[in-house]
Protein backbone atom coordinates (compact mmCIF):
# COMPACT_ATOMS: atom_id res chain seq x y z
CA UNK A 1 0.00 0.00 0.00
CA UNK A 2 1.10 3.42 -0.35
CA UNK A 3 1.75 4.89 3.07
CA UNK A 4 -0.30 7.92 3.65
CA UNK A 5 1.53 9.06 6.44
CA UNK A 6 4.57 10.27 4.07
CA UNK A 7 2.96 11.89 1.61
CA UNK A 8 3.26 14.58 -0.01
CA UNK A 9 7.05 14.83 1.08
CA UNK A 10 7.52 10.90 0.35
CA UNK A 11 5.70 8.26 -1.70
CA UNK A 12 6.51 5.49 -0.46
CA UNK A 13 4.85 1.58 -0.26
CA UNK A 14 4.64 0.21 2.63
CA UNK A 15 4.67 -3.69 2.72
CA UNK A 16 2.54 -5.35 5.53
CA UNK A 17 3.77 -9.16 6.25
CA UNK A 18 1.16 -9.86 9.34
CA UNK A 19 -2.10 -9.75 10.52
CA UNK A 20 -0.48 -7.30 13.31
CA UNK A 21 1.22 -4.95 10.90
CA UNK A 22 -2.37 -4.35 9.28
CA UNK A 23 -4.15 -3.43 11.68
CA UNK A 24 -1.17 -0.75 12.79
CA UNK A 25 -1.50 0.31 9.15
CA UNK A 26 -5.15 0.83 9.65
CA UNK A 27 -5.07 2.49 13.23
CA UNK A 28 -2.01 4.72 12.29
CA UNK A 29 -3.83 5.87 8.95
CA UNK A 30 -0.98 4.53 6.84
CA UNK A 31 -3.96 3.30 4.71
CA UNK A 32 -7.10 5.04 5.66
CA UNK A 33 -10.97 6.14 3.62
CA UNK A 34 -13.35 3.69 3.84
CA UNK A 35 -13.43 1.91 0.25
CA UNK A 36 -9.68 1.45 0.99
CA UNK A 37 -10.42 0.18 4.24
CA UNK A 38 -12.64 -2.32 3.09
CA UNK A 39 -9.63 -3.83 0.90
CA UNK A 40 -7.56 -3.44 3.75
CA UNK A 41 -9.64 -5.73 6.05
CA UNK A 42 -10.03 -8.32 2.91
CA UNK A 43 -5.78 -8.31 3.08
CA UNK A 44 -5.46 -8.38 6.16
CA UNK A 45 -7.74 -11.94 6.76
CA UNK A 46 -5.62 -13.31 4.17
CA UNK A 47 -2.78 -12.43 6.15
CA UNK A 48 -3.80 -13.45 9.16
CA UNK A 49 -5.14 -17.29 7.00
CA UNK A 50 -1.76 -17.75 5.63
CA UNK A 51 -0.18 -17.66 9.17
CA UNK A 52 -2.78 -19.43 11.13
CA UNK A 53 -1.80 -22.84 13.02
CA UNK A 54 -2.33 -25.87 10.99
CA UNK A 55 -6.32 -26.98 12.41
CA UNK A 56 -7.04 -24.09 13.54
CA UNK A 57 -7.58 -21.82 10.54
CA UNK A 58 -11.51 -21.04 11.24
CA UNK A 59 -10.86 -19.84 14.79
CA UNK A 60 -7.96 -17.65 14.41
CA UNK A 61 -9.78 -15.81 11.00
CA UNK A 62 -12.66 -15.13 12.88
CA UNK A 63 -10.75 -13.85 15.55
CA UNK A 64 -8.95 -11.40 13.26
CA UNK A 65 -12.37 -10.72 11.72
CA UNK A 66 -12.78 -9.35 14.97
CA UNK A 67 -9.84 -7.07 15.46
CA UNK A 68 -9.73 -6.05 12.03
CA UNK A 69 -13.59 -4.47 12.28
CA UNK A 70 -12.44 -2.86 16.17
CA UNK A 71 -9.43 -1.10 14.50
CA UNK A 72 -11.39 1.71 13.14
CA UNK A 73 -14.92 1.44 13.98
CA UNK A 74 -16.80 4.41 11.82
CA UNK A 75 -16.54 3.29 7.90
CA UNK A 76 -18.37 0.28 7.67
CA UNK A 77 -16.74 -0.26 4.78
CA UNK A 78 -14.04 -2.04 7.09
CA UNK A 79 -16.81 -4.84 8.58
CA UNK A 80 -18.31 -5.13 5.33
CA UNK A 81 -14.77 -6.27 3.55
CA UNK A 82 -13.90 -8.57 6.56
CA UNK A 83 -17.40 -10.02 6.70
CA UNK A 84 -17.34 -10.64 3.44
CA UNK A 85 -14.14 -12.83 3.84
CA UNK A 86 -15.48 -14.16 7.00
CA UNK A 87 -18.66 -16.42 4.77
CA UNK A 88 -15.41 -17.89 2.95
CA UNK A 89 -14.17 -18.71 6.23
CA UNK A 90 -17.94 -19.79 7.74
CA UNK A 91 -17.80 -21.84 4.08
CA UNK A 92 -18.04 -25.81 5.96
CA UNK A 93 -17.56 -26.73 2.15
CA UNK A 94 -14.43 -25.54 1.68
CA UNK A 95 -11.26 -27.15 3.43
CA UNK A 96 -8.89 -25.58 5.72
CA UNK A 97 -6.14 -25.65 3.53
CA UNK A 98 -8.17 -24.26 1.04
CA UNK A 99 -9.15 -21.07 3.19
CA UNK A 100 -6.40 -18.94 2.82
CA UNK A 101 -5.85 -19.26 -1.48
CA UNK A 102 -9.88 -18.68 -1.57
CA UNK A 103 -9.50 -15.73 0.75
CA UNK A 104 -6.98 -14.36 -1.47
CA UNK A 105 -8.78 -14.56 -4.42
CA UNK A 106 -11.65 -12.49 -2.97
CA UNK A 107 -9.36 -10.15 -1.51
CA UNK A 108 -8.13 -9.57 -5.44
CA UNK A 109 -11.82 -9.74 -6.87
CA UNK A 110 -12.89 -7.30 -4.30
CA UNK A 111 -9.65 -4.64 -5.33
CA UNK A 112 -10.99 -5.22 -8.77
CA UNK A 113 -14.99 -4.57 -8.24
CA UNK A 114 -13.70 -1.47 -6.18
CA UNK A 115 -12.11 0.34 -9.53
CA UNK A 116 -15.12 -0.79 -11.55
CA UNK A 117 -17.54 1.05 -9.04
CA UNK A 118 -15.63 3.71 -8.04
CA UNK A 119 -15.45 4.52 -12.32
CA UNK A 120 -19.51 3.96 -12.02
CA UNK A 121 -19.80 6.42 -8.98
CA UNK A 122 -17.43 8.49 -10.53
CA UNK A 123 -19.44 9.00 -13.91
CA UNK A 124 -23.02 9.94 -12.17
CA UNK A 125 -21.26 12.40 -9.91
CA UNK A 126 -19.53 14.02 -12.85
CA UNK A 127 -22.98 14.54 -14.42
CA UNK A 128 -23.72 17.36 -11.33
CA UNK A 129 -20.85 19.27 -12.59
CA UNK A 130 -20.84 21.55 -14.63
CA UNK A 131 -18.35 23.71 -17.21
CA UNK A 132 -17.18 26.57 -15.02
CA UNK A 133 -17.84 25.34 -11.25
CA UNK A 134 -16.18 26.16 -8.29
CA UNK A 135 -16.39 23.08 -5.38
CA UNK A 136 -15.27 22.98 -1.86
CA UNK A 137 -14.34 19.40 -1.13
CA UNK A 138 -13.80 18.10 2.06
CA UNK A 139 -10.97 15.63 3.26
CA UNK A 140 -9.96 13.14 0.96
CA UNK A 141 -11.80 10.62 -1.27
CA UNK A 142 -9.89 9.94 -4.04
CA UNK A 143 -7.43 7.54 -5.52
CA UNK A 144 -5.93 7.08 -2.04
CA UNK A 145 -8.74 6.41 -0.13
CA UNK A 146 -10.35 3.98 -2.12
CA UNK A 147 -8.05 1.43 -4.89
CA UNK A 148 -8.48 3.77 -7.65
CA UNK A 149 -10.45 6.73 -9.12
CA UNK A 150 -12.22 7.74 -5.63
CA UNK A 151 -15.47 8.94 -4.91
CA UNK A 152 -16.11 12.57 -4.29
CA UNK A 153 -12.85 13.49 -6.12
CA UNK A 154 -13.01 10.77 -8.16
CA UNK A 155 -16.39 12.61 -9.45
CA UNK A 156 -14.39 15.73 -10.07
CA UNK A 157 -11.46 13.79 -11.48
CA UNK A 158 -13.85 12.33 -14.49
CA UNK A 159 -15.72 15.52 -14.85
CA UNK A 160 -11.73 17.54 -15.53
CA UNK A 161 -11.08 14.63 -17.84
CA UNK A 162 -14.38 15.40 -19.59
CA UNK A 163 -12.70 18.71 -20.56
CA UNK A 164 -15.14 20.63 -17.82
CA UNK A 165 -12.91 23.56 -16.09
CA UNK A 166 -13.63 23.02 -12.31
CA UNK A 167 -11.78 24.93 -9.93
CA UNK A 168 -11.26 23.09 -6.65
CA UNK A 169 -11.44 24.71 -2.38
CA UNK A 170 -9.54 21.65 -0.74
CA UNK A 171 -9.98 22.82 2.73
CA UNK A 172 -7.53 21.72 4.89
CA UNK A 173 -9.24 19.15 6.68
CA UNK A 174 -7.80 19.44 10.48
CA UNK A 175 -6.41 17.41 12.24
CA UNK A 176 -5.17 14.82 9.73
CA UNK A 177 -4.60 17.44 6.90
CA UNK A 178 -6.50 14.46 4.35
CA UNK A 179 -6.70 17.73 2.52
CA UNK A 180 -4.18 19.65 2.32
CA UNK A 181 -1.78 16.84 1.99
CA UNK A 182 -3.80 13.99 0.19
CA UNK A 183 -6.13 15.83 -2.04
CA UNK A 184 -3.78 18.64 -3.26
CA UNK A 185 -1.18 15.94 -4.09
CA UNK A 186 -3.84 14.02 -6.35
CA UNK A 187 -5.09 17.49 -7.86
CA UNK A 188 -1.17 18.22 -8.92
CA UNK A 189 -1.04 14.61 -10.59
CA UNK A 190 -4.58 14.94 -12.07
CA UNK A 191 -4.43 18.45 -13.29
CA UNK A 192 -6.60 19.78 -11.79
CA UNK A 193 -6.58 23.48 -10.70
CA UNK A 194 -7.33 23.96 -6.84
CA UNK A 195 -6.42 25.95 -4.06
CA UNK A 196 -6.39 25.19 -0.16
CA UNK A 197 -7.96 27.39 2.19
CA UNK A 198 -8.58 26.69 5.78
CA UNK A 199 -11.65 24.58 7.43
CA UNK A 200 -13.06 27.87 8.61
CA UNK A 201 -12.95 29.72 5.48
CA UNK A 202 -15.64 27.44 4.00
CA UNK A 203 -18.05 29.67 5.11
CA UNK A 204 -16.44 32.95 4.05
CA UNK A 205 -16.55 31.43 0.11
CA UNK A 206 -19.80 29.69 0.81
CA UNK A 207 -21.27 33.22 1.37
CA UNK A 208 -19.69 34.80 -0.88
CA UNK A 209 -22.05 33.35 -3.66
CA UNK A 210 -19.01 32.22 -5.60
CA UNK A 211 -18.90 28.51 -4.49
CA UNK A 212 -21.57 26.43 -6.62
CA UNK A 213 -20.68 23.03 -5.25
CA UNK A 214 -20.26 21.11 -1.81
CA UNK A 215 -18.82 17.56 -2.59
CA UNK A 216 -17.57 15.08 -0.15
CA UNK A 217 -17.27 11.13 0.78
CA UNK A 218 -18.98 9.15 3.30
CA UNK A 219 -17.23 6.87 5.98
CA UNK A 220 -21.19 5.23 6.88
CA UNK A 221 -24.61 6.07 5.63
CA UNK A 222 -27.75 5.12 7.73
CA UNK A 223 -31.00 4.09 6.38
CA UNK A 224 -32.58 7.64 6.51
CA UNK A 225 -29.39 9.41 4.60
CA UNK A 226 -27.55 10.76 7.16
CA UNK A 227 -23.82 10.96 6.33
CA UNK A 228 -21.24 10.35 8.69
CA UNK A 229 -18.04 11.00 7.37
CA UNK A 230 -14.51 13.13 8.52
CA UNK A 231 -15.72 15.68 11.22
CA UNK A 232 -16.05 19.29 9.81
CA UNK A 233 -18.50 17.57 7.06
CA UNK A 234 -21.75 18.76 9.38
CA UNK A 235 -20.47 22.80 9.79
CA UNK A 236 -19.18 22.47 5.93
CA UNK A 237 -23.26 21.37 4.53
CA UNK A 238 -24.34 23.67 7.56
CA UNK A 239 -22.98 27.10 5.66
CA UNK A 240 -23.53 25.51 2.38
CA UNK A 241 -27.74 24.34 3.28
CA UNK A 242 -27.99 27.66 4.72
CA UNK A 243 -26.23 29.73 1.77
CA UNK A 244 -28.04 27.66 -0.89
CA UNK A 245 -25.26 25.86 -2.15
CA UNK A 246 -26.42 22.19 -3.38
CA UNK A 247 -24.52 19.51 -1.01
CA UNK A 248 -23.39 16.08 -2.42
CA UNK A 249 -21.93 13.00 -0.85
CA UNK A 250 -20.91 10.18 -3.16
CA UNK A 251 -20.04 6.62 -1.47
CA UNK A 252 -20.06 2.94 -2.98
CA UNK A 253 -23.28 0.73 -1.66
CA UNK A 254 -20.79 -0.60 0.84
CA UNK A 255 -20.99 2.39 2.99
CA UNK A 256 -24.57 2.09 2.93
CA UNK A 257 -25.60 0.75 6.79
CA UNK A 258 -29.35 -0.28 6.77
CA UNK A 259 -29.04 -1.74 9.78
CA UNK A 260 -28.94 1.81 11.28
CA UNK A 261 -32.04 3.95 11.37
CA UNK A 262 -30.21 7.14 12.06
CA UNK A 263 -26.78 8.79 11.78
CA UNK A 264 -27.62 9.33 15.61
CA UNK A 265 -26.25 5.37 16.12
CA UNK A 266 -23.66 5.26 14.31
CA UNK A 267 -20.38 4.53 16.83
CA UNK A 268 -17.93 7.76 16.40
CA UNK A 269 -14.40 7.06 16.52
CA UNK A 270 -12.34 9.15 18.79
CA UNK A 271 -9.11 9.35 17.97
CA UNK A 272 -5.82 10.20 20.51
CA UNK A 273 -5.75 14.22 21.46
CA UNK A 274 -2.11 14.38 20.26
CA UNK A 275 -3.07 14.86 17.13
CA UNK A 276 -5.12 17.88 17.43
CA UNK A 277 -2.67 18.69 19.68
CA UNK A 278 0.81 17.69 17.56
CA UNK A 279 0.45 21.43 15.38
CA UNK A 280 3.39 23.48 15.96
CA UNK A 281 3.40 27.33 15.40
CA UNK A 282 7.24 28.69 14.88
CA UNK A 283 8.70 25.23 15.56
CA UNK A 284 7.41 25.60 18.52
CA UNK A 285 3.57 23.32 20.04
CA UNK A 286 0.98 25.55 19.93
CA UNK A 287 -1.07 24.62 23.22
CA UNK A 288 0.42 24.92 26.29
CA UNK A 289 2.00 21.87 27.78
CA UNK A 290 -0.41 19.31 29.06
CA UNK A 291 -3.36 20.82 27.38
CA UNK A 292 -6.19 17.89 26.67
CA UNK A 293 -7.85 18.03 23.56
CA UNK A 294 -10.86 16.01 22.08
CA UNK A 295 -10.50 14.47 18.79
CA UNK A 296 -14.07 13.10 16.95
CA UNK A 297 -12.64 11.82 13.65
CA UNK A 298 -16.07 11.46 12.49
CA UNK A 299 -19.57 13.63 12.37
CA UNK A 300 -22.79 13.26 12.03
CA UNK A 301 -24.51 15.67 8.75
CA UNK A 302 -28.16 15.24 8.82
CA UNK A 303 -30.03 14.30 5.68
CA UNK A 304 -31.89 17.00 5.47
CA UNK A 305 -29.01 19.46 4.96
CA UNK A 306 -27.85 17.02 1.65
CA UNK A 307 -28.91 17.24 -1.66
CA UNK A 308 -28.46 14.03 -3.12
CA UNK A 309 -26.55 10.94 -2.63
CA UNK A 310 -24.33 10.13 -5.43
CA UNK A 311 -24.16 5.82 -5.57
CA UNK A 312 -22.58 3.46 -8.34
CA UNK A 313 -26.63 2.73 -8.62
CA UNK A 314 -27.46 6.55 -9.46
CA UNK A 315 -28.45 9.43 -8.14
CA UNK A 316 -30.19 9.47 -5.01
CA UNK A 317 -32.39 12.13 -3.90
CA UNK A 318 -35.18 13.16 -0.56
CA UNK A 319 -37.05 11.31 0.58
CA UNK A 320 -33.93 9.60 1.31
CA UNK A 321 -35.38 6.43 3.46
CA UNK A 322 -37.41 5.68 0.57
CA UNK A 323 -35.56 5.92 -2.16
CA UNK A 324 -32.79 4.55 -0.83
CA UNK A 325 -34.72 0.90 0.19
CA UNK A 326 -35.71 1.31 -2.88
CA UNK A 327 -32.14 1.30 -4.67
CA UNK A 328 -31.36 -1.60 -2.27
CA UNK A 329 -34.78 -3.65 -3.18
CA UNK A 330 -33.94 -3.48 -6.78
CA UNK A 331 -30.16 -3.98 -6.27
CA UNK A 332 -31.16 -7.57 -4.82
CA UNK A 333 -33.99 -8.34 -7.70
CA UNK A 334 -31.62 -7.93 -9.75
CA UNK A 335 -29.19 -9.87 -8.11
CA UNK A 336 -26.34 -7.68 -8.27
O1 LIG B 1 -10.21 9.14 8.81
P1 LIG B 1 -10.18 8.90 7.31
O2 LIG B 1 -9.16 9.71 6.61
O3 LIG B 1 -10.12 7.43 6.98
O4 LIG B 1 -11.60 9.42 6.85
C1 LIG B 1 -11.89 9.38 5.48
C2 LIG B 1 -13.11 10.10 5.13
O5 LIG B 1 -13.81 10.63 5.98
C3 LIG B 1 -13.51 10.09 3.70
O6 LIG B 1 -14.16 11.27 3.40
C4 LIG B 1 -14.44 8.89 3.45
O7 LIG B 1 -13.84 7.71 3.86
C5 LIG B 1 -14.83 8.77 2.05
S1 LIG B 1 -13.42 8.38 1.08
C6 LIG B 1 -13.73 7.65 -0.31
Amino acid sequence: MIDQRRLPRRFEYLHCQTLDEMIEAIRSMAIRGAPALAVAGAYGMVLAALKASTGNVRNQSKRAGDLLIASRPTAVNLAWGVNRMLQIVNDESISDVEIASKLLSEAHAMAEEDIQINRKLAKNGASLINDGDTIIHHCNTGSLAVVDWGTALGAIRFAHEQGKHIHLLVDETRPRLQGARLTAWECEQYGIPYEIITDNAAGYFLRSGKVNKVFFGADRVAANGDVVNKVGTYMLSLAAHTNGVPVYSVFPLSTLDMSIPNGDLIPIEERDGDEVLGLEFHGEPVAPIGAKARNPAFDITPHELITSLVTEAGIITAPFEKNLARCVYNIRLEGK
